[in-house]
């Protein structure tokens, strides 16, 4: 009998990525490669060619992913012309909710790049959140007689006007940006993972595909800093991206690197890329070593 030979890679990918489920029981080969078909069958592209070949194709369309890197690299810049080329090219509309940039400084620092967002905006096809309100609300909110905590109403606030807006345009893409802004209140491991995994299940309730901006602590050779904290978003994100500024010989490059993509066949080498006036370029023919 002929036997559908998979990549033993792939399978155990598949593995983990039901391990994470914790779906605890062995589950067959056909169902695994079922699930892996199913999970590759659609792809949201970023529309940044070299990017889209490392990812073979794009982002899995519905799913949330990590961009991760240090201030600087370019994480607000590269969300932003995944949205940007989703109006312009694949005709999905966007939603930015943004936990730092006021909207004015947003708009002007992506007009450089030729994003005219106010345009957008009128043209009802993209939305800016402006949460950054949500950091300095008091230690304690009232809702009529029901007192809550400021973390809880964050959270609460945030994927409530972030999913009014995506059903106001019908948005197919968001970007949260950045993360951290919003995460660093929970000063629990619990706490953090809870409110990292409600965040994703309401983006994942809203149908679109989303990257969320995090800005990681990583040493300039390479070396991840992995501290427990760090990792978590990585772990709960469907796909990282990691963005990075490495020392090679004399000079500092720039430096793209695909971590995971859950049950996703991905090109994991790092590769250079570059921040030019027409936004981000990615070189994934070229190495760095
Ligand atoms: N026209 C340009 N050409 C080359 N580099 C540029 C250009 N415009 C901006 N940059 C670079 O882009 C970077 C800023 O990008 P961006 O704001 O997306 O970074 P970020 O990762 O979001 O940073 P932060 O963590 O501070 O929010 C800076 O390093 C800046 O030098
Ligand atoms: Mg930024």
């Amino acid at each position: 009998m002929y036997r559908l030979r998979f990549h033993q890679q792939w399978l155990s990918t598949v593995r983990n990525e039901i391990a994470a489920k914790d779906i605890s029981h062995e589950r067959p080969d056909f169902w695994l490669i079922g699930a892996y078909l199913l999970s590759t069958s659609e792809r949201t592209p970023i529309g940044i060619a070299g990017l889209d070949e490392i990812l073979t194709g794009g982002i899995p369309t519905g799913r949330v992913v990590l961009v991760a890197g240090g201030p600087g690299t370019g994480k607000t810049i590269l969300s932003t012309q995944f949205l940007v080329n989703g109006i312009r090219m694949y005709r999905e509309n966007a939603v930015f909710v943004s936990l730092d940039e006021n909207k004015q400084h947003y708009f002007a620092e992506m007009t450089k790049f030729g994003w005219d967002l106010a345009e957008f905006e009128e043209q009802r096809k993209f939305v800016f959140v402006d949460a950054s309100p949500i950091r300095n609300v008091p230690g304690e909110v009232r809702i009529g007689k029901i007192a809550i905590g400021k973390r809880d109403f964050s959270m609460l606030s945030l994927i409530e006007t972030m999913a009014s807006a995506v059903k106001g345009v019908e948005a197919r893409r968001i970007v949260i940006d950045p993360i951290g802004a919003l995460t660093f209140q929970y000063p629990e491991l619990f706490q953090r993972r809870n409110a990292v995994l409600d965040l994703t299940e309401a983006l994942m309730g809203t149908g679109a595909t989303c990257m969320m901006n995090s800005e990681l602590r990583r040493a300039t050779g390479g070396e991840a800093d992995l501290g427990s904290e760090v990792q978590l978003e990585e772990y709960l994100a469907h796909g990282v991206i990691v963005l990075q500024t490495r020392q090679i010989g004399r000079s500092l490059v720039r430096v793209l690197l695909v971590e995971k993509v859950r049950v996703t066949p991905v090109d994991v080498q790092p590769h250079p890329y570059k921040i030019t006036g027409t936004g981000i370029e990615v070189y994934s023919k070229e190495s760095i070593f």
